[in-house]
């Protein structure tokens, strides 16, 4: 298959074959917490690219302003950044304020903000472990319930949560984001809206062999993590909600034989 365009760094891309319709989100907003870098922020272009506009949220406003300079010059579309800490219920509610007010709509919700470290479940503080549960489950919750109670209870839209296959096999040095992760496949199940999950494939593991037990042979790009997103928050699955739409080139699926 023919793979999409994407570049390492938080940089735009320089160019972008479209597959989709280039007007699939057309005047539509879409809320992307994390947004300002990584896959986030792919999702954001991929999105604006696409006729959307954007709202990108996260703890560091000196990153969001320089993406959406970016984000905006690229796409032509409108990016606001706002500073949120998805651990706190408050500034979910002040953004949700905020972007109301400035695009009086909100039709999608990226739950994408996740922090992560390695470490050894026996050198993992009780504060460690809470802290990657409070932004990666807790955060996925608050977002989530502001966006529903200030829009899409009386609105509609589409959640789509990022998340990872950490939490279906388990993972070494990772005990407290596979705990999180897994918490989040059944709060995007048992869910009445759309939500996704989706593994990064490794991105930044790039040892040689190190991608060998992957049935497709390579890590996934930011790209593609990003049309799975557009795929889900899209009337392109209009009859899809409580999904988990696993994107890891079949890796959790098998292992190596050796
Ligand atoms: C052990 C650690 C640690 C580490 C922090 N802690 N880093 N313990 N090893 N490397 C402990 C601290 O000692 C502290 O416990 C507690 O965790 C909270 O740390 P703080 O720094 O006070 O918290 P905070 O400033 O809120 O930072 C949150 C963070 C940080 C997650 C710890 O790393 C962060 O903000 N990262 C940026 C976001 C990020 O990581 N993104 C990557 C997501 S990738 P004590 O007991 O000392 O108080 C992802 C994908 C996963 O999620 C899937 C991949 C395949």
């Amino acid at each position: 298959k023919l793979l999409p365009e994407d570049v390492d760094t938080d940089d735009c891309l320089t160019s972008y074959t479209y597959i989709y319709s280039p007007d699939l989100l057309k005047d539509q907003v879409a809320f992307i917490t994390g947004g300002g870098s990584g896959i986030g922020l792919r999702i954001a272009e991929i999105f604006m690219r696409h006729g959307c506009d954007t709202v990108i949220a996260s703890r560091n406003l000196d990153k969001l302003n320089e993406a959406a300079k970016k984000l905006s010059a690229v796409s032509g579309r409108r990016c606001l950044p706002l500073c949120i800490d998805v651990r706190q219920p408050d500034s979910i509610m002040a953004a949700v304020d905020e972007i109301l007010k400035e695009f009086g709509r909100v039709d999608i919700l990226v739950n994408n903000a996740a922090g992560n470290f390695l470490c050894p479940a026996t050198a993992l503080s009780f504060n460690a472990f809470k802290t990657v549960l409070d932004i990666d489950t807790l955060g996925t919750f608050n977002t989530s319930k502001v966006v529903y109670e200030k829009w899409f209870k009386d609105h509609g839209g589409s959640i789509v949560n990022i998340s990872a296959t950490l939490g279906y096999r388990g993972q070494a040095l990772q005990v407290h984001a596979g705990s999180a992760k897994a918490a989040n496949g059944e709060l995007t199940s048992s869910e009445d809206a759309r939500f996704f999950l989706k593994l990064s494939g490794g991105l930044r593991v790039e040892a040689a062999g190190a991608f060998q037990s992957i049935p497709l042979q390579r890590a996934g790009n930011k790209t593609e993590m990003a049309h799975c997103a557009l795929f889900l928050a899209s009337r392109a699955s209009s009859y899809t909600t409580g999904a988990i739409l696993v994107a890891d080139g079949g890796a959790w699926l098998t292992s190596a034989n050796d």
